[in-house]
């Protein structure tokens, strides 16, 4: 019944351990609260020329990993690779750019890559995704940057690292393109890799194989060849973001896996993570707006992966949802108590007190186990004999301290003790 399981390289994110994604998910996205971006949602699907225009058609991500399919009408769509695109579509579709610059964003939602899965990578992921277009301002870049270093510290992860270069653009890339193919043609290089230094001869220089690299230490690289322009811009950047706190690490030969970044491009990679330890990455790019039929304006945003993020707090050992659970419960014991349990349990929660009872035909044990599981601190048990003299037991579940509660005050007693 394999087709009765999850498909290959997606699972299901299930209680307890659901509480500590959710952490991770809503501490991700508080500072982009904070710092004035507004919440958007895109559809999980868009027309496929989204992404092969604004990804690449050179990508991994575009060639091999994307799910594309062609609707019942004859469209061929695409199931989101990453966030980006569609809301520099949306961006474009509503004119946002005629308003105030620049227009800051912030979602998050599944993203579908047909990757080969193993342990950080799968195919069905969930990215925090922002962006602020419409402004090309390094301090700009600076903020974007510091907003990703900030998710990471407020989970409280230290083992992390920012990697960080400058990507050039159209005033100086196409110039240390044309160095690099010239000295790539001079290595000893397999076929594949020389169709593929063609198509983008810098993802070469990211090649893992030691051969490769090992060729490549006298490689030309994009910072030491920038225009002036983009090198006062990343200059600039770096300013910002010292004035800021953030420390980083020059990563000259970081190469992205998506086609659209010019200027500053940077990585978070996790050292506890193993073969797959980007939690997140991102950079400017100027051409991405103007390649999906928008303004031609510049933008700047990151993706950080909220597993990937959840599986580095796991190796840090952080307890990031201690909370999880309910605040009180309330055991009925009877038919009576029942009614009882019901509208106490309705009354504590729309006072805003987190709450629960037992369903079903659980006895005293049984309850009294899932009072337990529940993670409540104080219960309220109420048995026939209790409510033939008008109480229920309202009891520490930590201490096991019990003591009578008139049934009318009952709301009230339980309220007040678990929100002291
Ligand atoms: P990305 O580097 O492709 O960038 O993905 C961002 C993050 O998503 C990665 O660092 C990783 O944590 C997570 N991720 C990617 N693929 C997988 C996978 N197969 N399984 C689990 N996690 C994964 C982007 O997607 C860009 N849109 C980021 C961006 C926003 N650039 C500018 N604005």
């Amino acid at each position: 019944m394999s087709g009765m399981t999850a498909p290959k390289g997606a699972f299901d994110v299930l209680p307890p351990d659901s509480a500590r994604f959710l952490a991770v998910r809503d501490t991700l996205t508080a500072p982009l609260r904070r710092a004035g971006y507004g919440y958007v949602e895109t559809p999980v699907f868009e027309h496929t020329e989204v992404f092969s225009r604004g990804v690449g058609e050179s990508t991994d991500v575009v060639t091999k990993e994307m799910y594309t399919f062609d609707d019942r009408g004859g469209r061929s769509l695409t199931l989101r690779p990453e966030l980006t695109a569609g809301l520099v579509r949306a961006f474009i579709e509503h004119r946002l750019h005629t308003g105030a610059l620049p227009v800051k964003l912030w979602t998050v939602g599944s993203a579908f890559r047909y990757e080969r899965p193993q342990a950080g990578r799968y195919r069905h992921f969930t990215q925090v995704d922002m962006e602020a277009l419409g402004v090309d301002d390094p301090a700009l870049d600076a903020e974007v940057v510091a907003l990703g270093v900030q998710g990471f510290r407020d989970l409280g992860l230290t083992d992390f690292e920012l990697l960080l270069t400058s990507l050039g653009d159209a005033t100086c890339r196409p110039q240390y393109r044309e160095l690099l193919v010239a000295h790539l043609e001079k290595l000893d290089l397999d076929e594949e890799t020389r169709r593929r230094a063609e198509i983008n001869p810098l993802r070469v220089l990211d090649d893992k194989r030691p051969e490769v690299q090992a060729q490549l230490d006298d490689a030309p690289l994009m910072v030491d060849h920038l225009s002036d322009s983009t090198r006062a811009h990343y200059d600039a950047v770096r300013q910002h973001l010292t004035d800021l706190g953030v420390t980083w690490t020059e990563a000259p030969r970081l190469v992205r896996g998506l086609d659209y970044y010019t200027k500053t491009t940077f990585e978070f990679v996790h050292h506890g993570l193993g073969a797959q330890s980007a939690i997140g990455g991102g950079g400017r790019y100027d051409g991405l707006s103007a390649a999906l039929g928008g303004p031609d304006v510049s933008g700047i945003g990151y993706a950080v992966g909220v597993d990937r993020t959840l599986l580095a707090v796991q190796a840090e050992g952080l307890d990031v949802a201690a909370s999880a659970g309910v605040q009180a419960f309330v055991v009925p014991l009877g038919a009576e108590a029942k009614r009882l349990a019901v509208r106490l349990v309705g009354q504590l929660r729309a006072a805003g007190v987190s709450a629960d009872t037992v369903y079903g035909d659980l006895r005293l044990k049984g309850a009294m186990k899932a009072a337990d599981r529940s993670g409540a601190t104080h219960a309220v048990v109420v048995g026939e004999r209790d409510l033939a003299d008008g109480v229920g037991q309202l009891k520490d579940l930590r201490t096991g301290e019990q003591r009578a509660v008139p049934v009318g005050e009952l709301f009230q007693a339980l309220k007040d003790v678990v929100t002291a």
